[in-house]
């Protein structure tokens, strides 16, 4: 773990309160990360190799992104490049501001590297993160690495009126993301899984592919699903996503399962309820990314995240059929020199195997 870590962040998440630790490391990476001298110090510190690569007609730098959930707000946007991440995805954002579930909604398994969380899209609404990102833009502080949007449903809002609510997060985002997510399967919003039900799921896709069509850009909408959704049910979900011209698949969310406690604040944090995070979810998200890759057989990519903290558990990702992937606990648990030595990792393992490309790795495992 590097010194500017320990210095930045590492002291604050060794609170018991992992919330607040995540806010104050948050606050500090958009001040350091955000100006200019911080930003390049960082760069410095946290370069990650190049190990390009076309997804969506975008040219990602490398594979790695930050996972949704981490920057909920769009606070601190430049910072995610400069610490060797070559995209990011910001919220969840709902239609409407929420406060999210009562504190403390944030757990930490270190035994695990897990973490337990029952957040419930604490975000500040649509109309407020547009501001920002419209400032944002105008104040010249845009990343010039792609940009992903995680959209969720507003919580007082019921799952018959989901389709509209979703379509107006998605409306008032359009110009500030290359990327939409749509997120259906997150466990901290009542019912909200239900979405993946066939009614709710074709009317959600079909308001925002709708509007998509309606727009003068066009933009990748993907669909995250849910690793406790029964195989048969994630099959279908990617089969019809696919039919109603969604672009890729985001496998996972968080898991309510749990893994045997293996120790006394593991037990308790896995008393909690909310989705588990990290390395015990590694192993399922590596069988919904094959099931989603098997189902679209290639034809739209599918991004992998669940339990990634290495540059084994990266490449298991890539070769099940993730085009790219994301990190959310490992940056918690490891710092962010993770990503440069999961990239890094890559590139060799590319080599070693022979590819030309990180692209030839996709999937490779279905060959
Ligand atoms: C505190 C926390 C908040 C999250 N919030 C969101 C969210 O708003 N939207 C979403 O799609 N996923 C959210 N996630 C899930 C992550 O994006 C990711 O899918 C999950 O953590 C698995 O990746 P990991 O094992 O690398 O952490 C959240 C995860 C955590 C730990």
């Amino acid at each position: 773990m590097s010194i500017a870590w320990k210095l930045l962040a590492s002291p604050a998440l060794r609170l018991i309160d992992s919330e607040r630790a995540h806010s104050i490391s948050i606050g500090g990476l958009s001040r350091i990360g955000e100006s200019a001298v911080g930003g390049s110090i960082l760069n410095r510190l946290y370069k990650s190799p190049e190990l390009p690569i076309e997804v969506f007609g975008n040219l990602f730098r490398h594979p790695l992104g930050l996972a949704a959930g981490f920057d909920k707000g769009a606070e601190a946007l430049l910072s995610w490049s400069r610490l060797g991440f070559s995209w990011c995805e910001y919220g969840g954002v709902t239609r409407y501001p929420q406060e999210g579930n009562e504190k403390p909604r944030m757990f930490r398994a270190n035994k695990h590297r897990a973490l337990v969380n029952s957040m419930g899209f604490n975000n500040p609404g649509a109309s407020e993160v547009r501001k920002r990102l419209i400032e944002r833009k105008s104040a010249d502080k845009w990343p010039n690495s792609p940009v992903a949007a995680n959209i969720g449903r507003s919580k007082k809002v019921s799952n018959d009126q989901a389709a509209d609510d979703y379509a107006a997060t998605l409306d008032h985002l359009w110009e500030y993301a290359d990327i939409f997510v749509l997120n259906i399967s997150s466990p901290n919003t009542p019912g909200l899984r239900e979405l993946q039900e066939n009614d709710y799921l074709e009317s959600i896709l079909k308001s925002c592919t709708g509007l998509k069509e309606r727009k003068e850009t066009t933009k990748p909408i993907l669909v995250k699903l849910s690793p406790d959704s029964p195989d048969e049910i994630l099959r279908e979900t990617v089969s019809i996503s696919i039919r109603n011209g969604i672009d890729g698949i985001v496998a996972s969310n968080t898991t309510v399962k749990r893994p045997p406690p293996l120790s006394t604040q593991s037990r308790k944090a896995f008393a909690n309820n909310g989705g588990l995070s990290g390395r015990p979810l590694h192993s399922r998200a590596l069988e919904v990314i094959s099931m989603s890759f098997d189902e679209s057989r290639g034809r739209i990519p599918v991004i992998g995240v669940g339990g990634i903290d290495s540059k084994d558990s990266a490449w298991e990702a890539i070769i099940s059929g993730s085009s790219l992937i994301q990190i959310y606990s490992a940056l918690v648990f490891n710092g962010p020199s993770v990503t440069s030595s999961i990239v890094k990792g890559l590139k060799d393992r590319v080599k070693e195997s022979g590819f030309s490309s990180i692209s030839e790795a996709v999937g490779y495992k279905h060959i």
